[in-house]
Order: C-alpha cells, then structure tokens, then sequence
C-alpha cells in the first residue's frame, strides 16, 4: 500500500472515503449544520471537526444530538458530500476517550478504516488524526495508524484464479457490500494529521514496518510445496536487492564444510535441501558489534519419524514463521536505513520422513562440536538453531534474538495471547516485553536454570534434544542457550503467536507476521540508544 501524509484541511481532501476519528470527549460543540452562526467553542476543541461535519450536511452533529454517536469504539455515522469537492464519503468513527487512547487502538481504528473501504470496493481512502489529541500520543500514534492502515491492506489472492472466488473470503472479512467476494485491493491511503515535526518520519517507520511484516505474512502463508528452503533462499536474494543488503546462502556442501550436523541431520528425510541464509545490513559504525536476528526456517514440520497425527499438520507449513519474520525484519532494517548494524540467519529446512531419514536414537553432531542424542525427532527446531545460533556467535554480537515456532508446550503455557520470552541476558528481556508491548505483539517473560538443564542429560551423548513433558518451552531454550556461549541472547517462542484466527482488523485469519514489528522496535530502541 502507498501511504502519504497530508497536513492540509480536511475538508479539502479529494478522496472516495476519509475516515475520521472522533473521541469522545472531543464531540463536535454544536449539533447540525450551523450555515450562519459558527459554533462557539474553545480551538481545538470540536471546531473544525463541525466545519467537516457541515460538508457532509451534519450528519455527525445530529448523530451526536440524538445521541447514537459517543465517540465509542462502536460508534459509527456516515455522511455523503452534497457538494463536487473534497471528500465523496465522511465515515466517523469513534475511538473511545482521550486519556484511554493507545496507539494499539489507532492501529485497530486503522485497520477499520481499511475494511470501510473494502467494503465499498474503493482502492484508496484518507484517515483523518487531527481531531484526537495527537500530542498525547506523540509519533507512536502516528506510526501506530500507519501501520494500521498498511497491515489491513495485506491479502494473500497469489494461489487463486480470477473467477475462484468463495466464501472464505466473506469469512476473512474480505466481502464487500455488492456481494463481491473478493474486493480489489485497497492500494493506497493518505494520513492526514496536524502539521507536526516527526509527522513524516513516524509514517515512515510505520509504512516499513508493517510492509516488512506483510512480506512475512506472505512468505508464511505459502504452503510448503512453494516456500521451500530454496524457495526462502530465492526470497532473500531479492530482499536484499530491493533493501540494499548483503546476502550469503549456505548449501549442503557448505554445511558440510562448516560442520553444521545437526541441520543436515535434520533435512536428511527430505528431497529438498536446506539452506542457511544471511542478510546482512552495515548501517552502523565500521567494526560495531552486530545485533543478530535468528528465525526458525522450517518449512514443513511433518516431526520427521516421530511423525505428528494427521489433524492440524497443514499447519506446520507456519514452521518457518521465525524465519519469515526474520526476514521481513531486515528488509524494513534495509529499506530504513537504520543505524547499526545488523544480521539475520534463517536456518531453513524440511523436517520429513524416508529411508535417510535421521531416527530417534541416533547421535549426530552440531557445529558447536557437541554430540546430540536424538531422542524426537519431531523436536527438530532446536537441533536446526543450534547450528545457526553457534555459526553467529562467532561475529562476536552485542545480542542474539532468536523467534520460532519451537514448542507445543508455550500455546500450552501462554495461549494464542503472548509469546514466551527466554533467555541470557535480563535487560535483553526486559528490552524485549518493551518492544513487544510497542508494537502490541506481547511476550511474557519463563524461567531458565540449572535445574531444568539437567533435563536434557543424555547417556549416551552431550546432550539429548527433549526434556519429557515438564516445562518444554524452558528445557528448549535450554537447549538453545547450549549454543549461544557468552553472547547475550533472548529467545522468543511465538508457536501460539504466530497464526491463528483473529478479530483484530488490520489482521486476517491465517498468518499474522509476528514478531516483525517487534524485531523492528527493538532494532529501532538499540539504534538510536
Ligand atoms: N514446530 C513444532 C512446535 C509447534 C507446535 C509449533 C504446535 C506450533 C504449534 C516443533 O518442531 C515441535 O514439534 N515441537 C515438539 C517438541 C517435543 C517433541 C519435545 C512439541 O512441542 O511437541
Ligand atoms: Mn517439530
Ligand atoms: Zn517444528
């Protein structure tokens, strides 16, 4: 989606929908069109949203007087431009009261103002902060509603015919109100907001944030048979061309030579190969220790000869959402220019079954030279990181984050409402639930320790790659931490996260991109401290 801004009069936008948000303690002072007599009010204070009520014939102000609009997250009015300028249609909406106003809301009102337009079958529409007390929520406002209106924009028609249309679309809040199952695009959208200082620079880093996120989105909606490992690989190389970064793609034959057993241990049941993949982007000081994303690329998680049941499994083509989060991450790091200097990995890999595939039992080797008793195989995620996580230690980072889809056990401890946070480094974590609750994708912090590492204790071997049923999210950080010597280093477990089914509007059912705009918030916080 193109996003400007515009800190022009409203009332002068040309637009087929301008969206307006109305708090509720920000009401227009006088009820219907006043031709003559200009409503008396303090500046600010309702004025010019009356001035932009009275092009629409004062359809908010008898709305307001009859008292159907409080200026309430429900609370709805459309009014019709009687005149040939400015906008054709003036949908208000409410967003609840100044002081309770977030920038989460702003990126839900957004995301409605999106499913307005889609509604109506219009590809471009105008949202209008200039009524709210835009100063009390400072750029993040902005940036939140930027992001709002970019998320919603997302849909993912790539795999369907032009007549294929069907009611899945109506389900996904896709259907329009000419029955259209599937309405075109909402391709482009204006913020209008007061003329402030950090206007354009909050839609800015809103805009690429959330389109790194729809590129993850993308990535984790394609099903397995198309987002291969290589497939991942092919989708780096041109990420780094359109952002400017450095790109390294590790085959086998590489993998070999680095000593990466436990990610070839890992694709050995599966025809396609894996590939390890590095996005490098130098925007900080020459020498600057590197912060290190890291994203489980799992393309299909089958569990390998511990085979998963057959209800659900679709769904582990969502296996590589780590990866696809850590790559739309370094697209906007590109695409911003970010001051620092910054590398993705994404291990990617199937995790199937066959004659060569690795058994439950076996020991394999890893990069760090640690031998691996695998006693499931099916808890490949950890076996994949270890040697990415042991591969990027050796830039010497300021910090590692890693996110994957890693364990049952975390939907299990956390639901579908936040991921698990582990790891190293307290002010790591801490600097983690802060960027997780900017970019409304919490985490929650677990416990690590000595007492759940032992564990993962082998008779065989250095160490076994489960820990039974207790406390799995925790034993499979400690797994990870294994691999992450003395680098500071936080992991988020986002399988409950992910995906799923959604009623936020500026998300679909299906994938939701996480934790991008958290990496990006993080990355953002480190850059500029
Ligand atoms: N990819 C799965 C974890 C997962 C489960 C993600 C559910 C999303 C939803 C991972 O590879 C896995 O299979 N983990 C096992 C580990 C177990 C064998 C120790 C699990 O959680 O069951
Ligand atoms: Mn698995
Ligand atoms: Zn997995």
């Amino acid at each position: 989606m193109r996003l400007e801004t515009n800190a022009g009069p409203p009332e002068r936008i040309e637009t087929p929908l301008m969206v307006v948000l109305v708090a509720s303690d920000r009401l227009p002072p006088e009820p219907g069109p006043r031709p003559e007599a200009a409503p008396q009010a303090e500046p600010g204070m309702g004025l010019e949203l009356a001035a932009l009520d009275r092009l629409v014939g004062g359809a908010l102000g008898r709305a307001v007087a009859a008292g159907d609009f409080r200026g309430r997250a429900r609370d709805r009015v459309l009014g019709h431009r009687p005149a040939e300028r400015g906008p054709e249609r003036v949908l208000f909406i409410g967003v609840g009261s100044t002081k309770a106003l977030t920038p989460e809301k702003l990126r839900v009102a957004a995301g409605k103002a999106v499913r307005a337009a889609e509604f109506r079958c219009l590809r471009s529409l105008a949202l209008c902060v200039r009524f709210l007390d835009m100063e009390a929520l400072g750029a993040r406002g902005v940036q939140a509603a930027a992001e709002g209106l970019v998320l919603a924009s997302w849909r993912f028609d790539e795999l369907r015919s032009e007549g294929g249309a069907d009611g899945e679309a109506a389900a996904n809040g896709g259907a329009a109100m000419d029955g259209t199952a599937r309405p075109p695009p909402v391709e482009s959208a204006v913020v209008v907001a007061a003329p402030s200082d950090g206007l354009e620079e909050a839609v800015r880093l809103g805009h690429a944030f959330a389109a790194g996120e729809n590129r993850a989105r993308t990535l984790q909606a394609r099903p397995g048979n198309i987002a291969t490992p290589s497939h991942l690989a092919d989708e780096a190389r041109r990420i780094a061309d359109e952002a400017g970064l450095e790109v390294e793609v590790l085959g086998p034959a590489e993998m070999k030579a680095e000593g990466m057993e436990a990610l070839l241990a890992v694709s050995r049941g599966s025809d396609e190969e894996p590939r390890l993949i590095v996005l490098r982007h130098r925007g900080g000081e020459h020498g600057e220790a590197p912060l290190v994303l890291v994203g489980k690329g799992l393309t299909f998680d089958a569990g390998g000869i511990s085979i998963k049941p057959a209800k659900g499994m679709e769904k582990m083509k969502y296996d590589m959402s780590g990866g696809a989060a850590v790559m739309g991450a370094m697209w906007a790091v590109g695409r911003l220019g970010l001051p620092a200097n910054v590398i993705g990995v994404v291990p990617g890999s199937e995790n199937l079954l066959s004659g060569s595939a690795t058994k439950p039992g076996d020991v394999i080797g890893s990069r760090a030279g640690r031998s691996i008793e695998v006693i499931n195989t099916d808890a490949e995620g950890r076996l994949i990181l270890a040697d990415a996580l042991d591969y990027a230690v050796e830039w010497r980072p300021a910090a590692i984050v890693d996110c994957a889809t890693l364990t049952g056990a975390a939907v299990v401890a956390l639901g579908h409402h936040r991921s698990a946070v582990l790891g190293s480094d307290e002010g790591l974590v801490e600097e983690l639930r802060a960027a997780g609750d900017a970019a409304a994708q919490p985490c929650w912090p677990l416990p690590m320790g000595p007492e759940y590492r032992k564990q993962l204790k082998s008779g065989v071997a250095d160490l076994r790659n489960v820990g039974g049923r207790p406390a799995g999210t925790i034993t499979a950080a400690c797994f990870l931490s294994e691999f992450t010597g003395d680098i500071p280093w936080a992991h988020l477990d986002i399988a409950g996260t992910a995906y799923g089914s959604t009623k936020k509007p500026y998300l679909r059912n299906g994938p939701f991109g996480l934790p991008c705009r958290l990496l990006l918030e993080w990355v953002h916080a480190r850059a500029f401290s």
